[in-house]
């Protein structure tokens, strides 16, 4: 039996797969790249702007042909938009030929559902919302060097522009216990390089009541595991980075120098309406203690333009900040207004041809800043996993996070090099290895 899944979204989403596989795979499923071989069709989805979903809708809407051909064939819908409110009643409209929706907190259930569908018993769906956290699930890991680990669920944050919290629930952090274990494990099987998960990793342990569950400690704990050679993390909330994190970071030589830092906008307006708990000043202090702790420090960001009532001068104080930091890399998004979000109500929505100017005059200016900054690494020597190999070509990232390509071996994934930079460009760096 063949199984096909696509996975949409974020990190979170590419840890539920490898459980989703792990699952399928003891059912006796192997994984297919080709859909129309599959028996089961899965789509592990993000609900995080319009376009991701409309990506899945588009996807599934090439699938009706081939359930016509293939009566059998089951097709299963997980993941964020899975557990969007009135999301079942739409796909039961849109797409009847859906077998299968299961939620985010419901995974485990997987392999009862399929088996229910097989046994004739017809739709199946699970959105049910639980606080309960089920360890020790099977996963296949794609990249046995890399392993993401989960620290926290969910979010308590609620941003107004966000769906997480609403589709995730709250946020439920995992025991220290757990973590580590799971940590020592994945070292013993061969990983080099740990990324801990969480919509806020900087809150992860508030939750519980071990005082001694925080991210510092967790840090500190990994920091000693024997064989593991880089800690990486994601995602972080500057309201939560303490200066206490900052120095463990800076006193290990295991915790990677990048900090992801969304900042979402620079102006104190829109940052309030946001709900995002800092201000600009607040913001540019972590920022310089950073970059004063830890001067190699790369920084990147993630940044919304057009939310709700954004002025042009709200908009310039977003464009001056990302001059101010001097970001190594921004994910810039046009505002996409999520059903059920307190923003998505707010008055003074901003056109679509406002927002698409906004996005491109920011893109320009980070475009022009990160180029900057990668000429300054020509001729530096960079300490580079290499994760994937295409055409001669490894490529992989830097202590600082960085994409690095660079010239190697076709068996050579999985393993650090020193690169030396020769062509540094605005979304890369291009090197050779020492
Ligand atoms: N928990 C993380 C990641 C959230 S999703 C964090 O807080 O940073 C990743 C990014 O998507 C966010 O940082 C934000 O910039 C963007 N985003 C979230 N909701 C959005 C929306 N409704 N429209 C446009 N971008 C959005
Ligand atoms: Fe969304 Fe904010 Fe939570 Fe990030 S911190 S997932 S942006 S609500
Ligand atoms: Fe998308 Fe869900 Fe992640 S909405 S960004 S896949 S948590």
């Amino acid at each position: 039996m063949l199984a096909y899944l696509e996975t949409f979204g974020c990190q979170a989403n590419e840890r539920d797969s490898e459980t989703i596989q792990g699952m399928l795979q003891q059912m006796g499923y192997e994984m297919t790249h080709e859909p129309s071989l599959a028996q089961l069709i899965l789509f592990n989805t993000c609900s995080i702007r319009e376009k991701a979903e409309q990506k899945v809708f588009s996807r599934l809407g090439t699938l009706k042909k081939l359930k016509e051909e293939k009566p059998g064939l089951i097709i299963g819908l997980c993941g964020c938009m899975a557990q969007e409110k009135d999301m079942i009643p739409q796909l039961r409209r849109r797409c009847p030929y859906v077998d299968l929706v299961i939620g985010t907190h419901r995974l485990h259930r997987l392999p009862a559902m399929i088996r229910n569908i097989q046994g004739g018993l017809g739709f199946q769906s699970d959105i049910a919302e639980t606080c309960e956290i089920i360890e020790d699930l099977p996963a296949i890991r794609p990249f046995p060097f890399k392993a993401l680990i989960n620290i926290t669920y969910g979010c308590n944050n609620f941003c107004t522009y966000c769906i997480v919290p609403y589709v995730r629930g709250r946020e439920r952090s995992r025991s220290l216990e757990a973590i580590l274990e799971e940590s020592r494990r994945r070292v013993a099987e061969g990983a080099l390089e740990i990324m801990y998960l969480g919509q806020n990793v900087n809150a992860y342990g508030r939750d519980l009541e071990d005082s001694r569950a925080s991210f510092d400690r967790l840090l500190q704990e990994a920091d000693k595991l024997d064989g593991l050679q880089r800690i990486r993390y994601m995602t972080s909330h500057p309201r939560d980075f303490k200066e206490s994190m900052i120095d463990t970071i800076a006193a290990s030589s295991k915790i990677s120098h990048h900090f992801h830092l969304p900042v979402q906008s620079g102006s104190d307006t829109i940052l309030q309406r946001m709900n995002r708990g800092y201000t600009r000043e607040r913001y540019l202090e972590l920022v310089h203690s950073i970059r004063n702790k830890i001067p190699n420090a790369t920084l990147t960001t993630d940044i919304i333009v057009g939310f709700p009532g954004e002025t042009e001068a709200d908009f310039m104080d977003t464009l001056h900040l990302a001059e101010t930091v001097v970001y190594d890399a921004a994910f810039t998004f046009m505002y996409s207004p999520r059903q059920g979000t307190p923003a998505a109500s707010m008055p003074d929505q901003i056109p679509l041809k406002e927002k698409k100017e906004r996005l491109h005059q920011l893109m320009e200016t980070q475009a022009a800043i990160s180029l900057k900054r990668h000429q300054a690494m020509q001729g530096q020597t960079v300490q580079v996993l290499a994760e994937t190999y295409s055409s001669g070509i490894l490529t992989g990232r830097s202590e600082g996070s960085q994409l690095v390509h660079f010239p190697g071996p076709e068996n050579g994934a999985g393993k650090f090099y020193c690169v030396k930079i020769t062509e540094p460009q605005t979304f890369l760096l291009k090197g050779e290895i020492l």
